[in-house]
């Protein structure tokens, strides 16, 4: 094994800001802790929680690094005490509660998976966040089943192509929304049945003339605002609406009348704060379930742009502008 550098370049958030906050530093390289790899990273993933936390809205769960980035994809350069189930050299990509906007990040092995044979480590590290969040919102929680109609707003976010693919892999009737005709375009490549753009469209009429009347089984939503009103009026009788962010606001005032005479079910989640344990669960299901389908190429990661670990604050600058459809991706080496 070779010696690990005394410190590594880390991209730090010198104060809550715009993107120039974004401020490549020194920190000491981690070690591992019992349990945990280290992974030398080749590419990091950006998420729209980066940007919150950069802003000062979304801050590192207790014992996280504060340095950001939720994902990395690399080589193990080190075992902590107790790891049996990978090796130095390994390649892998893991989902991280921070530090992944650095060269070396220290992660339970329980949220690491292998690098999915045939892939890159750039899709990799587009994997973890987006893969994680869909499996446990839209399979677990939501319970999409085969020949449910599922609606996806945000489609052509880094979580919107994963969902898309993956509900239509398994099977489900997809509606997205997304704002503009190319990034329908891109739904529909995806395998989205009906891409919805919402500039121009009223996603609600379009459901109910598109189900004749009956709504979709479950909504994954990042929107909140009025959009929670108007996903009730569009989900079926038994329906489930899954809330995974609240971009344009998480206070509203609805009527539940309709939620108890449909019998329909309200709920969310966040990944970040959950523990090693349950992040393993959800990577166990999605080395069954879904590494197969990654490894024939059936769904991937839509990568949009790389940036080196330098700039990234460009990758926010052009994340903020929302003009990206999949994946942005910080290369680290
Ligand atoms: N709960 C969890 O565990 C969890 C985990 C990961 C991510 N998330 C959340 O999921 C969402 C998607 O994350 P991501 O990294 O995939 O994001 P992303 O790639 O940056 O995509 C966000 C997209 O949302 C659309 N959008 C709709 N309304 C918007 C608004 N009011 N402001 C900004 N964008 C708006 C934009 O596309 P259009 O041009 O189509 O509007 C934008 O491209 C984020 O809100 C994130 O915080 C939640």
């Amino acid at each position: 094994m070779t010696a690990l550098p005394r410190t590594m370049t880390a991209i730090e958030i010198r104060t809550p800001g715009g993107p120039d906050v974004l401020t490549p530093t020194e920190r000491p390289t981690p070690r591992p802790a019992p349990g945990e790899l280290l992974i030398e990273a080749n590419a990091a993933g950006v998420n729209r929680p980066d940007i919150l936390q950069r802003q000062g809205g979304y801050p590192p769960p207790k014992g996280a690094s504060d340095i950001p980035g939720l994902e990395v994809a690399g080589r193990v350069a080190a075992l902590g005490d107790g790891v049996t189930n990978f090796q130095v050299g390994d390649a892998v990509c893991a989902l991280l509660a921070g530090g992944g906007y650095a060269e070396y990040a220290a992660v339970p092995a329980l949220q690491c998976l292998k690098v999915p044979k045939g892939l890159g480590m750039v899709e990799a590290a587009a994997i973890p966040e987006a893969f994680f969040t869909v499996w446990t919102n839209v399979f677990e929680r939501g319970a999409l089943a085969p020949r449910e109609t599922f609606l996806v707003h945000g489609g052509t976010s880094g979580i919107g192509t994963t969902a898309i693919q993956l509900a239509h892999a398994f099977g489900a009737r997809v509606f997205a929304t997304a704002g503009g005709p190319e990034k329908c375009k891109a739904c529909r490549d995806l395998g989205a049945d009906v891409a919805i753009d919402y500039r121009k469209e009223d996603f609600v009429q379009i459901v109910s003339d598109r189900t004749e009347g009956r709504g979709v089984d479950l909504i994954l939503d990042m929107v909140g605002g009025d959009y929670v009103a108007r996903n009730l009026k569009c989900l079926s009788l038994e329906g489930r609406l899954v809330q995974i962010a609240f971009l344009k606001g998480s206070k509203v005032e609805i009527d539940l009348l309709p939620v108890m005479l449909k019998r329909q079910l309200l709920t969310g989640s966040t990944l970040r704060p959950r523990t090693p344990a349950q992040k393993g669960a959800i990577a166990a299901a999605l080395r069954t379930r879904v590494w197969p389908l990654l490894e024939a190429r059936t769904v991937k990661p839509v990568i949009f742009r790389t940036f080196p670990l330098a700039e990234a604050a460009a990758a926010h600058r052009l994340m903020e502008t929302s003009a990206h459809i999949g994946k942005i991706v910080l290369t680290v080496r």
